[in-house]
């Protein structure tokens, strides 16, 4: 169980603790109705996002508890620390510098060697959408498969399906992540090998997943009647370990570099977002960079009081840490962030779903919600009876669009209503007196009314964030990505978690390889019994 909350000596964590026992009085409904101007003084707006958290179960001094923690955590030398390359990776003795990636004032550190990437990146995108990237045979290109996974493909993936028809060239862009081999069988469906190019997107150049995919597509390339040796033509690496893309077969001009100081999950501004420069080009790229480059001028500069990411990321510990919210729900009301659930899943939990502090001592308390969601209006038909009559506590955060995409779309009312519906629903609940006098109305009886009102009432009092983009157009789409990315950050100086390494996922792969080596015919002696029985299992069945 962890202990009390407290992350460092200052006074005000004890002080939060006191608060939150009065807040367990917050009636939602009754604070907007005490104060006229809630809304008013709780949403604030940077970059074409607005951030309102009126429906949070906070006050005025809730939130001024709230900043204080974060300057307790010096939260501001920690946001230098990150922009100007300060070693705030420290277990891997790193900067993390993606937002030098979309700097566009060029003061940022690594701006040469970044601006040289980009050109490349630019130079051979723009050539595959005008046709020009021949392949073996001589035919254009008509197909890209990026073949990466985490990093290396949750953000390339979620924003192609984000800007899907934004300035869509002659190339169509595949993603393919999982060793499965129906995955990349399903992708390469009604493809041919002579218009097929295969970007390898991977940091590291070791990754399982990504290889095993990698060989498979190398072999399935070779397929073109007598013209093997040609495959280079189809391949593209991403990575920060050219000699291993090079040993695999793929020509040095073919590789786009990658750097130590860009975490994974932190890479679509970099080369790894390469599919999505050649599914929506190069202007739509730099637009989404422009939008980040805005959230990352105003995290930077901006008072705590009215720092989206701050305060985003300070309900977050407020919920999460005084009220043992272990989940947050994230739900998009916009058909094309269908995949920024699953983007912010690795985002958030990869990066501080840890137990150990950048000290060297154990948290002791929690850390990372576990973050799930998805696109709406889908859940409310599925998982939102939970949220409004289940027994949990899961506060939700709303991202939705205040304008369509293009022109009038007569729906976008309905998506926006739906969003606003939900958000009210939570907070305001239904009483029993309010669904017997419905009952009622409707005609059941006093003693069927009295049997059936129980179920149909809601507690209400459930907070929500409303996250409104003026439109979802790659500007704001960069600018709400940056937000999240800055709220981790936040959030890892409050935890004292070091949100760029990823030392968890390390077992479970090393594991992998040695039971791969048993399930082939290796020994089996030295593993646990469970293990020993699905591999005999296994083995009985060949
Ligand atoms: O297994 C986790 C992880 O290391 C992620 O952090 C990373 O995004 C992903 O694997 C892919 O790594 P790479 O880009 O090196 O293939």
């Amino acid at each position: 169980m962890p202990g009390p909350f407290k992350p460092n000596d200052a006074p005000v964590w004890p002080l939060l603790a006191e608060h939150r026992r009065a807040a367990g009085q917050f009636s939602l409904p009754r604070l907007f109705e005490e104060d006229p101007d809630r809304f008013q003084r709780m949403h604030c707006s940077a970059a074409g996002l607005t951030l309102d958290y009126s429906r949070s179960l906070a006050t005025a001094e809730t939130v001024s508890l709230l900043l204080q923690a974060a300057e307790a955590v010096q939260l501001g030398d920690r946001i230098e620390a990150l922009f100007g390359g300060g070693e705030v990776n420290p277990t891997e003795g790193r900067a993390a510098l993606h937002t030098s990636l979309r700097d566009a004032a060029g003061g940022a550190p690594h701006h040469g060697e970044i601006a040289e990437v980009q050109r490349r990146i630019t130079t051979f995108a723009v050539t595959l959408r005008a046709g020009g990237w021949v392949g073996a045979t001589g035919r254009p290109i008509t197909d890209v498969v990026n073949l990466g996974i985490g990093g290396s493909d949750l953000g390339p993936r979620m924003v192609t399906a984000a800007l899907h028809g934004d300035d869509p060239g002659r190339v169509r862009c595949h993603f393919v992540s999982n060793i499965d081999g129906a995955d990349l069988e399903q992708a390469l469906a009604g493809l041919a090998p002579d218009t097929t190019l295969f970007i390898v997107s991977s940091k590291s150049f070791s990754t399982l997943e990504t290889l095993q995919n990698a060989k498979a597509a190398r072999q399935w390339l070779s397929g073109m009647a007598g013209r093997e040796r040609d495959y280079a033509r189809h391949l593209a690496a991403v990575t920060a370990n050219p000699g291993r893309a090079m040993e695999f077969g793929i020509p040095a001009d073919n590789i786009f570099p990658l750097w130590d100081w860009v975490g994974g999950r932190y890479s679509l501004w970099s080369a790894v977002g390469l599919p999505i420069v050649v599914a929506a080009g190069v202007e739509n790229f730099n637009e989404l960079r422009a939008g980040a480059a805005a959230m990352d001028e105003h995290f930077r500069r901006a008072p705590f009081g009215e720092n989206l990411p701050v305060l985003l990321g300070m309900l977050g510990i407020w919920y999460l840490n005084y009220w043992s919210a272990s989940s947050y729900a994230v739900l998009p009301y916009l058909q094309r962030l269908r995949l920024f659930p699953d983007f912010l899943q690795q985002l958030e939990m990869e990066s501080n779903g840890k137990s150990m502090r950048t000290d060297g001592r154990a948290v002791g308390y929690d850390t990372a919600p576990v973050v799930w969601g998805s696109v709406e209006t889908n859940g409310q038909h599925s998982f939102h009876q939970l949220l409004h009559q289940g027994t949990r506590f899961i506060p939700v955060d709303f991202i939705a669009a205040l304008r369509p995409r293009t022109g009038d779309d007569e729906r976008h009312p309905w998506v926006l209503a739906s969003c606003l519906g939900q958000a009210r629903a939570l907070m305001t609940g239904k009483s029993v007196e309010e669904a017997r006098d419905e009952l009622l109305k409707e005609g059941k009886t006093k003693q069927e009314a009295g049997r059936l009102a129980p179920h149909k009432a809601m507690p209400g009092n459930r907070p929500s964030t409303l996250i409104l983009l003026e439109r979802l157009d790659p500007r704001h789409l960069g600018a709400l990505i940056a937000l999240y990315e800055h709220k981790v950050f936040v959030q890892s100086s409050v935890w004292h978690t070091n949100a760029f390494d990823q030392y968890g996922v390390e077992l479970g792969k090393v594991l992998g390889t040695r039971i791969h080596d048993a399930l082939t015919g290796g020994a089996a002696d030295d593993l646990d019994a469970a293990t020993r029985g699905a591999i005999e299992l296994y083995k009985q069945g060949r």
